[in-house]
């Protein structure tokens, strides 16, 4: 066990160092919530933080940047790494134990075991990023199967990756409960996310427009107007406005993410992935 410069929180880099301190833990009878992050911490991450704190006698925050979830063309080297930083704003949320595991443990040597979750994966973000959710999937799994909180929290900015992750609690029969946090965005509207850190002044002024405008086109929906025109209109704003390119904007079921082209009939949701520039801003609302 190590502890960070900056930071009162114990910090485990091996698997032993977390078992150690999880299995006494619950020895004494505390119940545990793990907040898995890929560091580069911001008020969403503490928001799940909060949650935990309040939900479990013990909080267990992972920083792992996650390579298998990035495919070859995409930014893990340049994804943000501010472990210090972050240790520091843990211990303003009194976490208990920080998990950051060195890269040989999460994938040993001829690793070759991997999970997919197929329906859910096929669909939005797995279109344009299809490594991502079997890399998601995989890692989730093994820090679920690490840590064995009782508990552990994700937020709803990256919806479609939570209900990846509920199924697959549901089909390994892991014994752990799934919680969510709300999205949590600047007063402009814009999701928090650590890539927000990559844009540009000019990109930070256009970017909250995604959101300005999916509020929009969920409102003319629910007052009954025809989707496919609110979502061909909005596409088409959303270019105007200045961003380059638009993955996705679609409504979908919000527990089976079926696609919904005419009429809502069940719990939906409006999602949205677009691109300014080399980043790309993902969002969802409830309709
Ligand atoms: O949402 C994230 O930060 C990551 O996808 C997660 C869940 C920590 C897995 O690497």
């Amino acid at each position: 066990m190590s502890k960070s410069k900056l930071s009162a929180v114990p910090i485990a880099n091996s698997l032993d160092d977390l078992r150690n301190v999880v299995n006494g833990w619950k020895a004494g009878g505390k119940s545990v919530m793990l907040v898995p992050t890929m560091g580069a911490l911001h008020e969403g991450h503490l928001s799940l933080v909060r949650i935990a704190r309040r939900k479990a006698d013990r909080v267990v925050v992972s920083i792992f940047v996650n390579p298998a979830q990035f495919a070859p063309h995409e930014d893990f080297q340049e994804y943000p790494r501010e472990f210090e930083g972050d240790a520091a704003k843990l211990a303003g949320e009194q976490v208990d134990l920080i998990y950051a595991p060195k890269p040989d443990v999460m994938y040993a040597p001829g690793a070759s075991t991997t999970v997919q979750v197929e329906a859910l994966s096929s669909q939005l973000c797995g279109i344009s990023r299809p490594h991502f959710f079997g890399g998601v999937a995989t890692i989730v799994t093994k820090l679920l199967i690490q840590c064995a909180p009782d508990m552990a929290i994700f937020g709803e900015k990256d919806y479609q990756q939570l209900l990846v992750i509920r199924a697959l609690v549901r089909d390994l029969s892991l014994p752990v409960e799934i919680c969510a946090g709300p999205i949590i965005r600047d007063k402009n509207g814009l999701a928090l996310s650590s890539r927000n850190a990559y844009l540009t002044p000019e990109q930070r002024r256009t970017a909250p427009m995604l959101n300005r405008m999916m509020l929009r086109a969920a409102d003319r929906i629910t007052e009954g107007a025809d989707i496919s025109a609110v979502l061909q209109h909005t596409r088409s704003e959303l270019l105007k406005s200045g961003f380059d390119k638009i993955d996705y904007l679609e409504i979908h079921d919000a527990e089976t993410l079926a696609p919904v082209a005419n009429k809502i009939t069940s719990p939906a949701r409006l999602f949205a992935a677009a691109w300014l520039g080399q980043t790309r801003l993902i969002d969802n609302i409830a309709l």
